[in-house]
């Protein structure tokens, strides 16, 4: 049996902050100004530290401007919408992103609603959720939408193709979906009350796996030749004597290796492409905030 070729999400993402680089330089030139993203980050969970200093560095490095908001994890919610309104109307800044999770005392729909839509960069508002169900342009969310951009990559027209999509959620499985949908796909959600999921993956030619299950999906359930995406980021038990688990994916990637056409690694996969995707939102809002033309060939 052939081994599936390996989606290299990083290499993919490494190629479309430089592209994003340009843009911003174009930006800067027609503006003179820099394209800014702003991200607030409430408390000190360590998994979104790390995000929101590689957000910043990737930010700083694509020649943007990066403002960083940290707030203390008591932090009242009208302290949080103030912020938000003040980034709203602030020229500086064309893209807005509050790192989720929030600390439990605040209302992470309510600080969402607050943002303005035309600085979602993360494509969160239901605005944007609008937009992308009925077609219109707007912001769709970093995860999925660097998802697409692997799946055309490897694929060119998704027409006719059956593509299941495994989980949910508002932020990756629902506008999965509608962009597979856009791109004339015949899509499935399945989630955790689906019957027989092995059966319906076994349609598959496109899976894509977000459910935080760790290697839940299994090869046997592919369609030989399937390209698999797969979300998923979970960290397993430590081995003996280790102080960290090895991260693996949504799917067995050792197993599927030997049936599916291509699969994304994890990590190296989906993971990079989701602040690619962010930094190409935020200049994509710099020129629409100020009325400019999109550069040619913006993706
Ligand atoms: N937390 C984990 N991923 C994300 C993301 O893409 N956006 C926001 N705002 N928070 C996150």
């Amino acid at each position: 049996m052939s081994e599936a070729q390996v989606i290299d999400g990083k290499a993919f993402a490494a190629k479309l902050r430089e592209r994003v680089g340009e843009q911003a330089a174009k930006f800067e030139a027609a503006s003179g100004r820099k394209a800014g993203l702003a991200v607030v980050l409430v408390g000190e969970d360590p998994a979104s530290q790390v995000y929101v200093r590689s957000k910043h560095k990737a930010t700083v490095a694509a020649g943007m401007e990066s403002f960083e908001h940290r707030l203390p994890a008591d932090t009242s919610e009208a302290d949080l919408l103030a912020l938000v309104e003040q980034l709203n109307v602030d020229p500086a800044v064309d893209g807005i992103l509050v790192q989720l999770p929030l600390p439990d005392h605040l209302d992470e729909q309510a600080v969402i609603a607050a943002i303005s839509p035309d600085k979602d960069v993360d494509g969160f508002h239901v605005t944007n959720a609008g937009r992308l169900a009925v077609g219109q342009s707007g912001f769709v969310p970093c995860t999925p939408l660097g998802c697409m951009m692997l799946l055309t990559d490897r694929l060119g027209d998704l027409s006719g193709l059956e593509a299941v999509v495994i989980g949910r959620s508002n932020i990756v499985g629902k506008p999965m979906a509608q962009l597979l949908l856009d791109a004339n796909a015949t899509v499935t959600i399945a989630h955790s009350r689906t019957k027989d999921l092995p059966g319906v993956v076994k349609r598959a030619d496109i899976v894509v796996a977000a459910v935080g299950r760790a290697e839940m999906v299994k090869a046997e359930w592919l369609k030989d030749g399937a390209t698999v995406i797969d979300v998923g980021i979970n960290r397993l038990p430590p081995a003996e004597g280790a102080d960290k688990g090895r991260l693996v994916g949504d799917v067995d990637y050792a197993g599927a290796q030997g049936v599916a056409g291509a699969i994304t690694p994890v990590p190296g996969g989906v993971g990079p492409m989701t602040i690619a995707v962010l930094l190409r939102n935020t200049v994509v809002a710099a020129f629409r905030n100020e009325g400019l033309d999109l550069p040619e060939g913006t993706i």
